[in-house]
Formats: C-alpha cells, structure tokens, sequence
C-alpha cells in the first residue's frame, strides 16, 4: 500500500472548460498526480442543486469533462477518476451525516449566502441547495482524504467537511480524519471584459477552442483601460494580455513586449495577434489529445467505468464501516 498522502478534489460538470478552470485546478491537479494519492471526481449531483430545471446536458458534460481532463494530461493509471452519481454510497453518506449537521452551519456558510445573491434569477430555496456542503463532505470523508485542493470560494465547504467529520467522531467513534483544504495557487488571469473569467459573463476562453476562435476572443480582450491610442505608452502592469503573455509566451517575448508596450512601439492589436499565437501553441497538444478521445468514445467510457470501480471499493468499506458505527 501507498503512504502517500490521499487528496481529493471534484468539479460541477456545468460545461466546458476555460482557461479559469485549467489554471485555477487543473494545472495543479496534474501536478499533484506524482506525489499523491489523487482522487478527482465528477460533481454530477451537485450540478443538479443549481440546475435541476434543466438536467438535459448534464450527463453530455460529465463525458466532455473528462475529455478535458485527460486531454490536459490527468492520467487515469496515476489518479482514481470518478463519477459521483456512479457511486451510490455517496448518497447514503450524505443522508447519514444530514441526521448530524446543524441547520445554522449551513445557513451561515458564506458560499451559499453569496450564491443566493449572484444567482438571484433562480430559484435555491431548496433542502438540496442549503444541504451542499453537506453532501461535499460526504464526498470527501468517504474517501479518508487528507487534503482537497480547492480555491478560496470553496475553503468554507471544507471547513464544515472538517466539523461535521469532528461530530460524527465524537458520536459515534474516531473513523473519519479531519481534511485539510490546500489553496490552489493561481495567475490571476481574467476573462475577456477584465472580469472574472467564467461561463456566465459570456468571456471565457474555452480549452476547446479551436484557433479561431481563440484569435477573434483574443482580439476582443480589453487591454490596459488607460491607453486610448497606439502612440500612448501602455501599462503591461495593468493588462490582463500581458498576464496571458507572461504565461504563454517564451521569455524574451514577455520583456520585448514590457518594453515595447511602454514606449510606444507596439500596438495593442499586434500585441494580441503574437499572444493569441503563443495560446494556440499551448493548445495544440491538448487539441490533439481531444481528438484522440472524441474519436474513441469507448475509450472514455472506460476510463470513467474502472475509475468507479476503484471508488466504489473504497467508498464500500467505508460505507461498511460507518452502517456499524451507527449500528443500523
Ligand atoms: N463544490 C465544488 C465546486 O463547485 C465541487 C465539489 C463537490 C468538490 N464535491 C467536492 C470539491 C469535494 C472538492 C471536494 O467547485
Ligand atoms: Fe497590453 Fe500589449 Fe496593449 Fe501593452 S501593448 S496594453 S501589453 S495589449
């Protein structure tokens, strides 16, 4: 047995991913696969706590998710690649550990009071969307993990992961350890418009992008806000293209650009057009990992299958464990 540490993390499958979404975890993901026990799963449950008026593409994103994911190299020999609603017990866990959860942890969880505001068109005065958290840590401690990488939104979830863990220890006996969350480092690269980058503002730049695409979003991206004309001196500073440069383009390019960008001797629109170019490049291996998976479906299919199975092992004793800690 490994004694590596074992960390887990899972993403809502709400579409396809960005640019966001790739530094903001994946890149990390792909880090940890060498160094850790790694657990990643597909959130299709919880998909359904926002969405559950319109279910129709939910299961079409859980395979376009994992495409990403293997595309940008999560390789399903190294990691346990999952699919919540596979493994039944995850709904047992959660049922079980509702009997324990305080209604007020949940009602002050500052990710659900946020949410409630930012997704105001939409009805969450549900029993499902206030439980979320609830169901996250059955997600997690069905799995013993030691750590889940997450960003700063989802640090309160662990934090009641780490609680309802503590008071199903103290009820019933020790079987859970309490997780810890690792935040996730990441570049701060903003969507098209300079907001965050996400699905719902519209400026996003997707993964699977063809070069076009990527040229013409490029081209739409809003530089530094100060420089009006080419003949201004530009901020790099301030531009969130320069960002993309710092993280796509080779060295040299990034300093030209500093340079040329603060005297006047680029304008924003070549600068663009030689970044763009640089994003493609990054692209391309992932593109091509896509095809190789879109043109195999069976291979995806399997790979989701085995994943499950691996789980499910896991999530089987557990399960076994806690029905006899409660003695029902
Ligand atoms: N709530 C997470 C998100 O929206 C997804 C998620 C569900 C998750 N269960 C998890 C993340 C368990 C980490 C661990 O990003
Ligand atoms: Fe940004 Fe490049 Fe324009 Fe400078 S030249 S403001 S770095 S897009």
């Amino acid at each position: 047995m490994s004694q590596k540490k074992r960390i887990l993390s899972g993403m809502r499958p709400t579409g396809p991913l960005h640019l966001g979404n790739y530094h903001g975890a994946l890149v990390n993901w792909v880090k940890m696969q060498d160094q850790y026990d790694c657990f990643f799963f597909i959130a299709d449950w919880h998909a359904l706590t926002s969405d559950y008026e319109n279910t129709a593409l939910i299961s079409e994103n859980v395979i376009q998710m994992m495409i990403d994911w293997l595309s940008v190299g999560l390789s399903p020999e190294k990691n346990t690649l999952f699919v919540q609603s596979r493994i039944k017990e995850h709904a047992e866990l959660f049922l079980l550990l509702s009997m324990i959860t305080p209604v007020p942890w949940l009602e002050r969880n500052p990710t659900y009071k946020d949410q409630i505001v930012q997704l105001n068109h939409k009805d969450l005065s549900t029993f499902g969307f206030l439980g979320y958290p609830v169901l996250q840590a059955a997600d997690i401690i069905m799995y013993m993990a030691d750590a889940v990488p997450v960003g700063i939104d989802q640090v309160p979830h662990v934090e009641i992961t780490r609680e309802i863990a503590r008071r199903f220890n103290y009820l019933y006996g020790a079987i859970f350890p309490e997780p810890e969350s690792v935040l996730t480092e990441t570049p701060k690269i903003l969507g098209l418009d300079r907001r965050k980058m996400s699905k719902s503002y519209d400026n996003a730049i997707y993964l699977s992008d063809d070069p076009d695409i990527v040229r013409s979003k490029v081209l739409q991206m809003i530089t530094d806000p100060q420089r009006a004309r080419k003949s201004d001196p530009g901020n790099p500073e301030v531009c969130n293209v320069y960002e993309f440069h710092k993280l796509y383009s080779d060295k040299e390019m990034v300093l030209k650009i500093d340079n040329e960008c603060r005297t006047a001797n680029i304008g924003c629109v070549e600068c663009k057009k030689i970044m763009a170019e640089s994003l493609i490049q990054m692209l391309e291996p992932i593109h091509q990992k896509r095809l190789y998976y879109e043109e195999r479906p069976e291979l995806v299919h399997e790979v989701i299958s085995k994943g499950c199975e691996k789980a499910r092992n896991i999530a089987q004793k557990t399960m076994k464990a806690v029905r006899s800690a409660i003695k029902i």
